[in-house]
């Protein structure tokens, strides 16, 4: 039977184990796939745990993306130079590989199952944390006409920029929101307390596409704002979760799950 687990407090609330199983039953994988909470600052102890009950490896969730970096021995594909890893790799060999599947699985949902382009259009990216850290890089190589970041401090999203420096990459101030945004992809955490950010309605239009990097079984607060504003097309986080979730199936087994079956599984 392959190990595998997802890593993260709070943890309850996750669906990778689920997602992971039916993966699995596609391809007549055994595997049990736990949660495992893990307590402030023990992500250490715990990945060891799962490397010596011989796992093939492990999502890590928040908040320990960025303090998984420290157990990679080497960092892969978009990972690199980001610092925050959400898959870990247990090779044969020992070595532990840390890679980074959001991204990717956020432009697959918005490419593949929503339709969308991203190439020549004006994208606003809401946050400058560690989810909003991850996707710009892929969101960059998609060739936006912009890609403009905006967070609550201000000083947060002028660091950010400056870690993936690109002329269609910039940081605006709530007076420098003065434009409609083809697509804009709240990357902030307001969600948790139950709010949107505080944004000008300027910013949405009706063929705005509003994506939410998280999500849960009503429509997120970021989403009802948008909706109230006739933003007539809107996506929650949930198929990034899949995709995310197939890139890193795809690094532990080599196959590449059917992810419309598995979307279509959870939400009958
Ligand atoms: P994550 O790993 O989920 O990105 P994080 O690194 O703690 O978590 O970042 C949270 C992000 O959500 C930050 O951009 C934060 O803005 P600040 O840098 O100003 O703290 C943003 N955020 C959290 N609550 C918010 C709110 N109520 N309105 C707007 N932005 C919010």
């Amino acid at each position: 039977m392959i190990k595998l687990a997802v890593l993260g407090n709070p943890i309850a609330h996750s669906r990778s184990p689920e997602i992971h199983g039916l993966f699995a039953r596609q391809f007549g994988i055994a595997l049990t796939y736990q949660k495992v909470l893990v307590p402030e600052g023990g992500l250490a102890l715990a990945v060891g745990e799962l490397i010596r009950q011989g796992a093939r490896g492990c999502n890590i969730t928040v908040p320990f993306k960025s303090q998984a970096l420290a157990l990679c021995d080497e960092v892969k594909g978009d990972a690199i130079g980001l610092g925050v890893i959400n898959t870990l790799d247990f090779a044969a060999s020992g070595a532990v590989y840390g890679y980074n599947t959001d991204a990717l699985g956020l432009i697959t949902d918005l490419k593949d199952h929503l339709q969308q382009t991203i190439q020549d259009r004006s994208v606003l990216l809401i946050g400058a944390g560690g989810a909003a850290q991850g996707v710009v890089p892929a969101l960059l190589r998609e060739a936006p006409k912009t890609l403009h970041v905006w967070n609550r401090t201000p000083q947060r999203a002028e660091q950010l920029i400056r870690l993936a420096p690109s002329s269609r990459l910039a940081a605006k101030t709530l007076e420098q929101l003065d434009t409609q945004y083809d697509l804009i992809i709240n990357a902030s955490s307001a969600g948790l307390n139950g709010s949107a950010p505080d944004l000008p309605s300027r910013i949405i239009g009706a063929n705005s596409f509003c994506y939410d990097l998280s999500y849960s079984d009503s429509e997120t607060p970021f989403l009802q704002w948008a909706s109230g504003l006739g933003a007539a097309h809107r996506a929650d986080g949930f198929g990034m979760l899949i995709e995310q979730a197939a890139a890193a199936f795809r690094i532990w087994f080599g196959v590449s799950p059917d992810t419309a079956m598995v979307r279509t599984e959870m939400l009958s």
